[in-house]
């Protein structure tokens, strides 16, 4: 079989990514088209070409680490407001108050809105400033981990700064600024323009943003591209396609079992940066996983496929708002229905990667139950297979097992009390009995009343 690529993978792991930033799908692959054919114009050597690319896919690998703060500030859906942030001039005063305003508490009464913004919101350039700094440093931490080149770190690092010093989080100015950071930088807000209002809307744009916003210089490159019809209706319908195709090294380079590895846990990080209720769950799932795949004598191949899905099982989480996630009352049915919707998000974005194809059946499956009582499909006993099985008892046991912020960790009697209530109807005995052994060496159980 043909090898996956490096682009091929996360392309499609980057339609999670704009789920996190409520941007319409497809978002970020737009982006990497958008300025990987800017640089073109700007006549950019291939070593740059090749990280502004990688750049560009990766460009808001941080963004699920400011989603709880972004919650917590302006309350409700929290993707909503991301949504509307790449769309707003933050560095105007009078827009960005009337943004924040809008935003917060979003469907409520006027009084809740008002306790919440004096309670919590600073000035709005401040506010933005704090969100952009989480999400440009995690986001430059997970290009690094994925073995870049420092110049990939650094766009997406600087990606939100302006050219005329007043953007975030740390009001770079002029050449300060990275300029692959300069073209991504214009390359986005272009993409959310262009997608949400056409191609005249995204010109006037940049004829208002230019020496603000952006560098004279990439304006004018992007500016060139205005009559080149065939690019944007490339752009708004087979971008996915096209930027497999591009001529250039980062759109064919060979992802090997290593990249690969490395591609998942760094997305592990990025799901598991969402909430802190979640935080560090992905990780310790896969290693209760693969503790189990072992104790069942799986080959090196096996292991890997299912260390693979159980650090990605929850990447559909990225869909879901804070809001929800870390509701403190009992979700409505609206609510619950997006909670139960996020194994088939994972299965989603994972599917259409060639590399992950058993890995998506695997993660896709961790809420399934053997008597049918599980979500999303409602799968029973026949259809689970055992790898799949090891992923809903490595996941429930971390639910369980796991301090979170409402509650201390259960004792370990307590949890496997809990498990073996399940164990045969919902959950594999098998599978809860080899994790008692393994976890409960030494440690008493209660003995059933
Ligand atoms: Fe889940
Ligand atoms: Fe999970």
């Amino acid at each position: 079989m043909e090898r996956a690529t490096k682009a091929e993978i996360l392309a499609a792991l980057s339609h999670a990514l704009d789920l996190v930033e409520g941007q319409p799908e497809g978002h970020a692959v737009r982006t990497c088209l958008l300025a990987s054919r800017i640089a073109e114009e700007m006549a950019l050597s291939d070593q740059d070409r090749d990280s502004l690319y990688f750049a560009a896919l990766l460009k808001d690998s941080g963004c699920s680490s400011n989603s709880a703060r972004i919650h917590k500030i302006f309350g409700g859906d929290e993707m909503l407001v991301k949504q509307g942030v790449k769309t707003v001039d933050w560095s105007s005063p009078l827009e960005s108050i009337k943004y924040a305003i809008g935003a917060t508490e979003r469907g409520n009464g006027v009084v809740s809105k008002l306790r919440r913004m004096l309670g919590n919101l600073g000035p709005p350039a401040k506010v933005m400033d704090e969100v952009t700094l989480a999400r440009c440093t995690q986001g430059a931490a997970i290009a690094r981990k994925l073995r870049f080149e420092e110049a990939v770190a650094q766009a997406v690092e600087h990606l939100d700064e302006h050219w005329d010093g007043r953007g975030s989080p740390r009001h770079l100015r002029g050449s300060e600024i990275p300029l692959l950071a300069r073209i991504l930088g214009l390359a986005q807000t272009l993409e959310v323009f262009f997608t949400t209002f056409g191609l005249t809307a995204a010109m006037d744009m940049l004829d208002r943003r230019e020496g603000t916003w952006f560098d004279p210089e990439t304006a004018n490159a992007a500016r060139s591209l205005a009559g080149d019809r065939g690019f944007w209706e490339l752009l708004r319908a087979h971008a996915e396609e096209s930027l497999q195709h591009l001529p250039i090294g980062a759109a064919s380079a060979v992802a090997d079992e290593t990249d690969i590895d490395q591609i998942c846990v760094a997305f592990a990080m990025i799901v598991d940066a969402k909430s802190s209720f979640t935080a560090a769950h992905s990780s310790r799932v896969t290693d209760v996983a693969v503790e189990l795949g072992m104790l069942f004598e799986f080959d090196h191949e096996r292991l890997r496929t299912l260390r693979r899905a159980a650090l990605l099982h929850d990447i559909g989480k990225l869909g879901v708002p804070n809001s929800i996630l870390e509701k403190p009352g009992r979700l409505d049915a609206g609510e619950f229905d997006r909670v139960q919707q996020h194994p088939r998000h994972s299965f989603e974005i994972l599917k259409p990667i060639r590399a992950f194809d058993r890995v998506a059946d695997i993660a896709a499956a961790h809420h399934e139950r053997l008597d049918g009582s599980g979500y999303w499909r409602g799968l029973t006993a026949s259809e689970l297979d055992l790898d799949m099985r090891i992923l809903a008892v490595a996941d429930v046991f971390d639910a369980l097992s796991a301090e979170r912020p409402y509650r201390e960790a259960l004792p370990l009697p307590e949890v496997f009390a809990i498990m073996d209530r399940e164990a045969g109807t919902g959950l594999d005995a098998a599978c809860v009995d080899a994790l008692r052994a393994r976890k409960m060496k030494g440690i008493a159980m209660p003995q059933a009343a």
